[in-house]
């Protein structure tokens, strides 16, 4: 029996993110460049979302590239950068064809300008999609996430359009780059490694974790169906007790 028949329709997480993580092991693994993991990890992008939106996700968000990132060698981030421009143009029929919008979270303005104006132009024809929101976070990391809002928080005061008072977390997370995005219910972290890496660190606050060994090009859509089937066998508390759960 496949994990996808195991999933229970009506408790799909509504959001997923995922630190795609394991591309450079992958290829170390098969005697490969580093690029060509991520080549490869491509193809897991394309089952997941595929998956994702099969079982009714409707958002969808991915890390893929890091404010950390940057660090790399020029010639993988030149690769990565050149790799996430001509996979989304090349999907674009598919991510139309199955109602997919496509999003980006992030320093975008951080990215070279041909691709920043490529992006904006592929992002723009998925704009009226509404299956699932396919979200990139791109030049990302939750900290810079959240001094971005911090300043633009500090922006609209100087304009006189909030007051210190006014701030709560629902408002608080208004300014945030995924402002009207639901937190996502579960977080897939794929190579092992048993760490959040800066990602969503105001969203995951509640969401439940899941870690499993394989490395991104290896995963694929049975890997997939089983983390959501694993996270539907939770009980989430949200700091309440099992018996008041079970009692609402
Ligand atoms: C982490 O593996 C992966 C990345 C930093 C890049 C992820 C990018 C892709 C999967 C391509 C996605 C394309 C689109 C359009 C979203 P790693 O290099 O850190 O692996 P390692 O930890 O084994 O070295």
């Amino acid at each position: 029996m496949s994990f996808k028949d195991k999933i229970v329709k009506e408790k799909v997480p509504q959001h997923v993110a995922i630190i795609m993580d394991g591309n450079g092991r992958w290829a170390k693994k098969h005697g490969k460049q580093r690029y060509e993991g991520h080549y490869q990890g491509v193809e897991s992008v394309r089952k997941i979302t595929e998956a994702a939106a099969e079982i009714g996700v409707k958002y969808l968000t991915l890390y893929a590239f890091s404010t950390e990132n940057w660090r790399r060698p020029k010639e993988e981030v030149d690769a990565l950068m050149h790799l996430f421009v001509q996979t989304i143009e090349k999907e674009l029929p598919t991510l139309n064809k199955n109602n997919i919008r496509l999003r980006a979270i992030g320093d975008i303005e951080s990215l070279p300008e041909e691709n920043i104006k490529r992006l904006k132009e592929t992002i723009a024809k998925t704009e009226k999609n509404n299956k699932m929101d396919l979200i990139l976070a791109l030049s990302y990391s939750g900290r810079w996430e959240i001094v971005d809002a911090v300043r633009k928080i500090m922006k609209d005061r100087e304009k006189g359009l909030i007051k210190p008072e006014d701030i709560d977390e629902k408002v608080f997370a208004r300014y945030l780059n995924t402002a009207g995005i639901p937190d996502p219910e579960l977080l897939i972290r794929t190579s092992g490694e048993l760490r959040i890496s800066n990602y969503l660190l105001w969203q995951i606050a509640y969401t439940e974790l899941y870690v499993t060994k394989k490395l991104w090009p290896d995963f694929g859509k049975e890997d997939f169906y089983k983390a959501i089937v694993d996270f539907q066998n939770r009980e989430r508390r949200f700091g309440m007790t099992g018996e008041q759960i079970k009692g609402s």
